[in-house]
C-alpha cells in the first residue's frame, strides 16, 4: 500500500491505478466496520483508495477533536491487510492552508438531529468529503449506514453538486451485544459499555411499536424507558429516510434514529427499514 501525504502526489499516484477507484475516507483509529467498508471496497472494485484525517471543521467548541484518538501506524496496517491500495493521511495544514474560507452547506438535511445538536458537524464534513472527491476522484465512494445523516448528506451533496461518483451506504458493523462498533466506544466506562447497548435495543423497541400501529411518540416514550439507567438521551424518533423529516406513523424507507449520552461520551444509532 502506497502513502501519500499531499495533493499533487496523491493525484498522480491514483491516476496509475486501475479503474473503478473506491475510496473510504475515515478519521482513523480504525476498527471492524471501517475495515468492513475497506472490504466492501475491495470485493466491489479493481483499487481502493482511503483516506485518514481527523477534520477539525466538523467538531464544536469542547468537542472531543484534541483527544481524538490517533493511530496512523496502526490505521495504515489495518488497511494494507484489508486490500487497501493507496491512503491519502494529509496534515491539517494541507486541507487548510492559511486563507481558506470556502464552505459548502447541504441545508435543512444538515440542521436536524445531529445537525440540531452539533450545529457546524455537517458543513464541516460536507466541505472535507468535497475536497477529498475532488483530489481522490474516485467512482464509487464507500460509507458506512451507522452515521445514517451523514450518509444522506453525502447522497444529497452528490446529487446537488454533480460530483462524478456513486455513494454505497454499507450496513452498521456491531458488536456481539448490538453495540455499533465506533471510534468513540473506547471513551466508555466499563459501567457505560455494559449499558451502552441498550440504545441498539430500545431502537428495537421502537420499532416493534411503531410496526404494531403505535404512533411516533407513543412509540417513542415506551421505547426511552429501554434505556440503560446511566444514559441521557438527546433524541429517538423515526424519519423519512432521504430527507430526515420526523413521520408520525412508519413509512418506508425510514430510518429509526437515537442518540444517547453516557458520561460525556455521545453515542448514535439507527435502524433502517427499507421499502
Ligand atoms: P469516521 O467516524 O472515521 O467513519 C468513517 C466511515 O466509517 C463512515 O462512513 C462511517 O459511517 C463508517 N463507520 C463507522 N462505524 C461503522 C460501523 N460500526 N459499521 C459500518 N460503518 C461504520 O465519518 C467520518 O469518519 C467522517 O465524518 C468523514 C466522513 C471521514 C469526514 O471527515
Amino acid at each position: 500500500m502506497r502513502i501519500f501525504h499531499a495533493v499533487e502526489q496523491v493525484r498522480a499516484g491514483l491516476a496509475a491505478l486501475p479503474r473503478p477507484l473506491g475510496f473510504v475516507p475515515t478519521m482513523g483509529a480504525l476498527h471492524a466496520g471501517h475495515l468492513q467498508l475497506a472490504r466492501t471496497a475491495r470485493q466491489q472494485c479493481a483499487s481502493v483508495a482511503a483516506s485518514v484525517f481527523v477534520n477539525p471543521t466538523q467538531f464544536g467548541p469542547g468537542e472531543d477533536f484534541e483527544r481524538y484518538p490517533r493511530d496512523v501506524q496502526g490505521d495504515a496496517e489495518k488497511l494494507s491487510g484489508a486490500g487497501v491500495d493507496a491512503l491519502f493521511t494529509p496534515d491539517a495544514a494541507v486541507m487548510y492552508p492559511p486563507g481558506f474560507s470556502t464552505i459548502v452547506d447541504v441545508g435543512a438535511l444538515g440542521a436536524v438531529y445531529e445537525g440540531a445538536v452539533r450545529p457546524t458537524h455537517f458543513r464541516g464534513v460536507a466541505t472535507v468529503v468535497s475536497k477529498l472527491l475532488h483530489i481522490v476522484q474516485p467512482d464509487v465512494l464507500f460509507v458506512g449506514q451507522k452515521d445514517a445523516q451523514q450518509s444522506a448528506v453525502l447522497k444529497k451533496l452528490v446529487r446537488d453538486l454533480d460530483f462524478p461518483v456513486r455513494v454505497e451506504v454499507v450496513p452498521t458493523v456491531r458488536e456481539s451485544d448490538g453495540l455499533a462498533m465506533s471510534s468513540r466506544n473506547a471513551y466508555l466506562s466499563r459501567e457505560q459499555r455494559a449499558g451502552a447497548s441498550s440504545l441498539h435495543g430500545s431502537l428495537e423497541c421502537m420499532l416493534e411499536e411503531l410496526r404494531n400501529g403505535a404512533d411516533a411518540s407513543r412509540a417513542a416514550q415506551h421505547a426511552r424507558a429501554q434505556l440503560d439507567a446511566a444514559g441521557v438521551w438527546d433524541y429517538l424518533d423515526v424519519v423519512d429516510a432521504q430527507t430526515f423529516e420526523p413521520l408520525q406513523h412508519l413509512r418506508a424507507p425510514a430510518f429509526v434514529i437515537g442518540a444517547a449520552r453516557f458520561g460525556s461520551t455521545r453515542l448514535i444509532d439507527n435502524i433502517l427499514v427499507s421499502a
